[in-house]
């Protein structure tokens, strides 16, 4: 790796006059590792920036905000139809302070309170979806559909930007068999990171007509992150947010800290990890079990029971059973320390961050009426391929960092939009829109190798599909992957190399990448052409 050479380069950069000793807003890890030296840049300027709103600025202990569902304009039936504007929005979070400006999506143009989360579509398979896409924004955007399986040209890629001012016209049909739990968020070339981590992002959720947990009332938590300046603005990214993707000072469960529920029953949760880098090590601090029952890609074959802890890495889903009794209790929903393996400035990697809390909940005791019984099959999930020898096509990918200390601190390096002389690669070479990376035929049945050859996690995704994770293989060990379940994105670990069966339905472009938003834009992204 690279990273010794980076770090002494780092080093002597601290002394150069194009970095002025100051305190930015660089966030926690920077701040407790002394490296608040470093310039952020936005927008093609270096920024005096203040330093960070404390930890506890953000009022906490709300009960959880409902999200606001999206209405549907059309009266026809199978027709969903809505528009989606991005567009500045305030909020007052921090007292005392002027006005936090967001990026959000919205039905509408005055919509100035409530959660800054984007508004919850709610359809049915068959249905047809049609968002037209008003683009408010100072910049070109998209909206992508995050998982869903819709036509390449309907799912927001770079290629396809819409410019400020513009609006289009998003179109697909859901198929059967795709119930599940999703999300959209821009995705304009280089810019998808700061558009998200402004504010835009919503969740997205297919239903089935015959679903075996339609009776169970249902809670939704879109966690996201939030890194907020002490004078309330929305700092851009430093150096170290683009390094290791930006983690802010909160993380926010419906665009509030820390929020309160009360479990009066059995419930099942849909939880989205939108935060732009953050890994969510979901589990209760209390050490209680709680059920996964679904994916990405909708509901798993049948329940895990006594789960104690699951990582959902950026841009992932589940859904989970969350039960009453143990007598009247309470406990807090926590992202527990998960190691990702941070670089540093001044030393090898970062340690994880502390456990952060999520929601801290109450659970009504156990009754006969708050009790619902779990069916032992959910649906029928089959493998995509057989196991036994593997006869289907396959593909490599393999993910790769390069430190650049030369173009890194040259004069001005630091004066442009992204940071100079960071490289983060899918199979050798960084994000070019010009350059199809690899070429599959559709309805056919292929494996992918995914390998990490960095020395931090990054989590591989694929649009259009879902795809099942058959094998995972580290320090020479491989282990055959006994959950079968629908997925769009996965962990892989520094090092591991995750094996996945996937198959395209339709023709056309379609991006795989790191879901570390930053890595996306710094180019860890590459393009498959479906034909
Ligand atoms: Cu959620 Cu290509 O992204
Ligand atoms: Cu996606
Ligand atoms: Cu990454």
């Amino acid at each position: 790796m690279k990273r010794r050479a980076f770090l002494s380069g780092a080093l002597s950069a601290a002394t150069a006059t194009l970095f002025a000793r100051r305190a930015f807003a660089q966030g926690a890890d920077d701040a407790m590792h002394g490296m608040s030296d470093m310039p952020a840049m936005s927008g093609g300027m270096i920024h005096a920036q203040v330093p960070l709103a404390a930890a506890d600025a953000l009022p906490a202990g709300e009960p959880l905000a409902t999200l606001r569902a999206l209405a549907n304009q059309s009266r026809e039936p199978g027709l969903f139809r809505a528009t989606l504007i991005a567009q500045l929005a305030a909020r007052a979070l921090l007292h005392g302070q002027p006005q936090t400006i967001f990026w959000q999506y919205d039905a509408d143009v005055t919509a100035n309170d409530g959660p800054v989360i984007g508004p919850l579509i709610d359809v049915h398979e068959g249905d047809t979806v049609e968002i037209t896409f008003v683009n408010r924004l100072p910049q070109p955007s998209t909206i992508h559909w995050h998982g869903l399986p819709v036509p390449p040209d309907q799912d927001g890629n770079p290629s396809k930007p819409v410019a400020p001012g513009e609006r289009h016209v998003y179109r697909f049909t859901l198929p059967q068999g795709s119930a599940g739990t999703y999300w959209y968020h821009p995705h304009p070339h280089m810019l998808s990171s700061e558009q998200v981590f402004r504010g835009l992002a919503g969740p997205f959720v297919v239903r089935a007509a015959t679903d075996p947990l339609a009776a169970w009332p249902e809670r939704h938590l879109f966690v996201s992150d939030l890194k907020l300046a002490a004078d309330g603005t929305i700092p851009g990214n430093g150096m170290m947010d683009w390094m290791n993707g930006r983690e802010g000072q909160y993380v926010l469960v419906n665009g509030a800290r820390e929020p309160r529920i009360e479990v009066m029953g059995d419930e099942r949760w849909r939880v989205w990890n939108g935060c732009n880098a953050r890994y969510l090590q979901l589990a209760f601090d209390d050490g209680r079990a709680f059920a996964q029952v679904g994916t990405d890609g909708g509901l798993l074959g049948a329940p895990r029971e006594g789960i104690t802890s699951l990582l959902l890495a950026p841009g992932e889903r589940a859904e989970l059973i969350v039960r009453v009794g143990q007598g009247a209790s309470r406990a807090s929903l926590i992202a527990a320390r998960y190691d990702r393996h941070k670089m540093a400035m001044t030393h090898g990697s970062l340690p994880a961050g502390p456990s952060l809390i999520l929601a801290n909940v109450g659970f009504a005791p156990a009754s006969a009426a708050a009790q619902l019984a779990l069916p032992g099959r959910l649906r029928e999930v089959a493998p995509l391929v057989s196991s036994g020898p593997l006869t289907v096509p396959q593909k490599s990918v393999v993910f790769s960092e390069a430190m650049d200390m030369k173009a890194m601190h040259a004069p001005g390096a630091s004066t442009q939009p992204m940071p100079r002389g960071m490289q983060f690669m899918v199979n050798g070479a960084v994000f070019d829109p010009a350059r199809v990376t690899l070429a599959s035929r559709r309805g056919e049945v292929e494996h992918w190798a995914i390998a990490n050859g960095t020395d931090m996690d990054h989590p591989f995704h694929l649009h259009g599909t879902q795809f099942q994770v058959v094998a995972r293989e580290w320090g020479g060990v491989r282990k055959a992957e006994e959950l079968l379940a629908w997925r769009d994105t996965v962990n892989v670990r520094p090092g591991e190399t995750v094996h996945i069966a996937t198959v395209q339905h339709e023709a056309g472009d379609r991006m795989f990448h790191c879901h570390i938003l930053e890595h996306e834009d710094l180019g860890m992204m590459g393009t498959l052409r479906v034909s």
